[in-house]
């Protein structure tokens, strides 16, 4: 009971206090669970809490220096000054589309600057929230205006990004899963795959990762790709590139855009969705730039397509961010600035590759039963260790490497000093399997 007051805001003050006081009792939230933490962004919070100096972080995918510093490239600071002493830069609201000038760099980085497509206008292009925005514009965007009663089903990988099932699946549409890696070889299940993908209804969406597979850093070879290709268009599916490391996995833009023309050229002509970021392949992970493209058959198809993509942004977000897409923009643009970042892509796929070989050798040296050459098989940014639950939380529990729990690990936040170390942490996993 209230006591006596003299007018409603005492009351108001009383009843504040009391709630106050009385800690949740009446809260509108009472019933809301505690949600669990992301298993991926979860280990950077376990990895910050962690004391012990030995510490090492190989979880969430982010590209760190030797040093284990985060790297921000030489030629976004230089796109950033330039952009910061440019008088005619003003913080206005982009279209919803987001910045022109970036959508069409975007897609002629993916594609091809000459690309048929392009050319016929065939392709619409929205800026997006990096790749995991783009993934969920063109999510809603398909489970909306697929055609009337085709299945709105979306074949993913098993495994895939933690995320990809939840942003489809939020979207409203159904996720299927299709078998993609082999326990065995730790390598790729093509004989599954194609028997996964050869069983879906016609007119379902194939989410295809355009290359270095998260997680498991393995991808289809060249021939593979075309098989691929002639199953999709046999089975006539829709292709859903994500493409989150182009130039990261080789350090090359183009070797790793192959998948991507290859169905885009296809005869036909083919239809598809890109989802592209450049969170890692230009480090700009906070910022947010990404791009949705929908290739279509026709011009006229690609400004309607653009059109709906639009009603999906405007109760979203409204508009983009601009500094992200306005750096990558110039970046791409600047021929001076376009060969440092080629550069620098290259430096950070390099320093990938050579921790793949330290760590092999470390671990050959110990001589761990089994076969590790998968460490120099897998590409892009993470291998994909086959090592149990309880062996990873034995190495979070008592060497301190934090990692997600299916036993990927972050290549890029490895250096030539912390290498010895994993592989001594593997090799006393492997040997108890996690239970000491
Ligand atoms: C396969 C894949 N797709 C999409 C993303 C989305 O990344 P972002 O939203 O940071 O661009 C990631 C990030 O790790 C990824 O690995």
């Amino acid at each position: 009971m209230l006591p006596e007051c003299d007018s409603p805001n005492a009351r108001l003050a009383v009843l504040a206090r009391q709630l106050c006081a009385g800690g949740t009792d009446g809260s509108t939230w009472e019933h809301v669970q505690q949600a669990p933490p992301d298993p991926i962004i979860g280990v950077n919070d376990s990895y910050r809490a962690d004391t012990d100096p030995r510490k090492l972080n190989l979880g969430v995918g982010a590209y760190r220096t030797e040093e284990g510093k985060p790297y921000v490239l030489r030629a976004v600071r230089e796109a950033e000054a330039a952009l910061a002493a440019d008088p005619a830069a003003n913080k206005e609201y982009l279209p919803i589309a987001g910045l022109p000038e970036f959508n069409r760099l975007s897609r002629e980085l993916a594609l091809g600057p000459g690309h048929a497509a392009i050319r016929d206008g065939r392709v619409a292009t929205v800026q997006a929230l990096s790749g995991t925005g783009a993934l969920r514009v063109g999510a809603e965007f398909l489970a909306q205006h697929l055609p009337p009663g085709q299945p709105r089903v979306v074949y993913v990988p098993n495994p895939t990004w933690g995320n990809h099932k939840t942003i489809f699946g939020k979207a409203g549409m159904q996720v299927r899963e299709y078998r993609y890696f082999d326990a065995k070889t730790r390598g790729l299940d093509f004989a599954g795959m194609c028997a996964d993908i050869g069983a879906a209804p016609p007119g379902a969406v194939l989410l295809l990762h355009a290359c270095a597979h998260n997680p498991t850093g393995v991808d289809p070879s060249p021939d593979q790709w075309r098989q691929l290709l002639a199953l999709t268009q046999e089975k006539r599916l829709l292709p859903f590139f994500d493409s989150a490391y182009q130039g990261f996995a080789s350090g090359d833009l183009d070797a790793d855009a192959a998948s991507v023309r290859l169905f885009a050229s296809a005869p036909g002509p083919q239809e598809m969705v890109l989802a592209q970021s450049f969170a890692k392949n230009m480090g700009l992970y906070g910022e947010r730039a990404g791009a949705l493209s929908v290739v279509c058959r026709s011009k006229d198809v690609a400004g309607r397509v653009e059109s709906q993509l639009k009603l999906v942004i405007r109760p979203m977000y409204s508009n983009p961010p601009m500094h992200g897409a306005a750096i990558a923009a110039r970046v791409m643009a600047d021929p001076r600035l376009n060969a440092l970042w080629k550069e620098e892509l290259a430096g950070m796929a390099n320093r990938i590759k050579a921790m793949r070989q330290a760590l092999y050798g470390q671990l050959v040296a110990r001589q761990l039963p089994g076969d590790w050459s998968f460490v120099l098989k897998q590409i892009g940014m993470f291998s994909y260790t086959g090592l149990s639950k309880a062996q990873c939380e034995a190495l979070t529990r008592k060497w301190h490497i934090h990692l997600t729990m299916d036993g990927r690990i972050s290549m890029a936040g490895l250096s030539a000093a912390s290498c010895p170390y994993l592989a001594e942490a593997i090799a006393d996993v492997v040997a108890t399997g996690g239970s000491a």
